[in-house]
């Protein structure tokens, strides 16, 4: 039986008939030995690329000695890799999870807490995960519409319109800096700093989905960093693990203390295999020399695609990249997958999205381009 045979997984992925067994860096390999380029990375998880091997060593040397021992005791990888993001960004407390849907619901349970029986502001064109909070969040008529009821209080407006929004109701404002899931749209500078100033005049939480944006992708450790606003809270997930289930919901001072013991928990967060995996990608990730080499093969990659026929419109930020054809974009990506073994993705019925490991080289930029212009040709 070919795997792609099985009724015993749930139906909820429409996956490609192909079966990768191992990888480094950017390349992928499947059962039959065949190498593949990979633009897409997990889904912007293998960051650090696939393997690293500064990871895979953190992995195995924590799985030998300790996996597990609850969120009762303290671990050393855990306690460390707490202090190190708090540090490395917004100052207060971590709080971990295991996904990107769960620091958004730990964000969610937060700004609730914070200002009970509050509101919540979105962006249209949001992705903030599947689990009921994080789907609440998610204003996509097909996503959230066979789920109904969802959690109450969730309003979705466009980006430019939710400063004015915000008012003595607001718990919090969701939102990605650069939009992942809708095709790569960085929300604007001015439009976040007025956001911002609503939000202090108000008394509601800002909070960052860094969860896809963060950890290197745009080009500097957190995509605020590159915008002069900071959030009061962020979450994390996808590059943060190098490859390992691990998320996070990092606070400010200012709203660390809201959470008290038993408000909110996670069996496995945090633990010690995957905070060690973390440390490893952090090693990797926070380093100025590879946060350099993302902005410039960025443009790069930008630049390319604007050359590249039945190209529309190119847009992004570091190696979170999307471009706009004039075709149809999801058999673009299942030739550029049969006939070019170029892993790339589609947003959309029209958008192509490229989420590259960050540790792509220059030469793997422009055989990426080569192969999708024998696509796009
Ligand atoms: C911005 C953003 N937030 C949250 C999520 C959900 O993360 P997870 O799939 O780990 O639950 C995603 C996943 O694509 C995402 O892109």
């Amino acid at each position: 039986m070919s795997l792609a045979e099985t009724t015993a997984l749930a139906a909820t992925y429409a996956r490609y008939p192909v079966e990768f067994v191992s990888g480094s860096g950017c390349v992928l390999r499947d059962a039959d030995g065949a190498e593949y380029l990979d633009l897409l990375a997990g889904v912007a998880v293998c960051n650090a690329g696939h393997c690293h091997p500064r990871v895979v060593s953190a992995v195995q040397d924590q799985a030998a000695r300790l996996m597990h021992v609850s969120n009762l005791f303290y671990t050393e990888p855990m306690v460390r890799l707490a202090e190190r993001l708090s540090a490395r960004s917004l100052g207060g407390r971590v709080f971990f999870s295991n996904s990107g849907a769960e620091a958004n619901e730990a964000a969610i349970k937060l700004a609730r807490k914070a200002r009970r029986g509050g509101d919540f502001l979105v962006a249209h064109g949001a992705f903030h995960g599947r689990t009921y909070g994080a789907l609440s969040a998610t204003p996509q008529e097909s996503k959230q519409a066979p789920f109904a009821p969802l959690v109450p209080g969730f309003t979705a407006v466009v980006p430019e319109a939710m400063a004015d929004a915000v008012g003595p109701q607001t718990a919090g404002v969701l939102l990605e800096p650069v939009q992942g899931e809708s095709g790569v749209h960085p929300i604007d500078a001015e439009v976040l700093r007025a956001v911002r100033a609503a939000c202090d005049e108000h008394g509601a939480l800002l909070i960052f989905d860094e969860v896809q944006c963060g950890m290197g992708r745009t080009g500097t450790l957190w995509a605020y960093e590159a915008l002069g606003v900071r959030p009061d809270a962020m979450t994390l997930a996808k590059g943060l693990g190098g490859g390992m289930p691990i998320g996070a919901l990092v606070t400010d001072p200012g709203c660390a203390d809201v959470f008290e013991p038993g408000d909110h928990g996670s069996t496995f967060a945090g633990g010690p295999v995957v905070s060690a995996a973390a440390h490893a990608a952090l090693d990797v990730l926070d380093d100025e020399t590879l946060l350099a080499s993302v902005r410039a093969l960025g443009e790069r990659m930008v630049e390319g695609l604007r050359e590249l026929p039945r190209v529309k419109t190119v847009r992004g930020r570091g190696l979170m990249v999307a471009a706009d054809v004039d075709a149809d974009a999801p058999p673009l990506v299942r030739r550029a997958l049969d006939e070019q073994r170029l892993i790339i993705n589609a947003t959309g019925p029209g958008t192509l999205r490229f989420v590259p490991p960050l540790v792509i080289s220059e030469a793997e930029v422009d055989e990426a381009l080569r192969r999708l212009a024998a696509i796009l040709g």
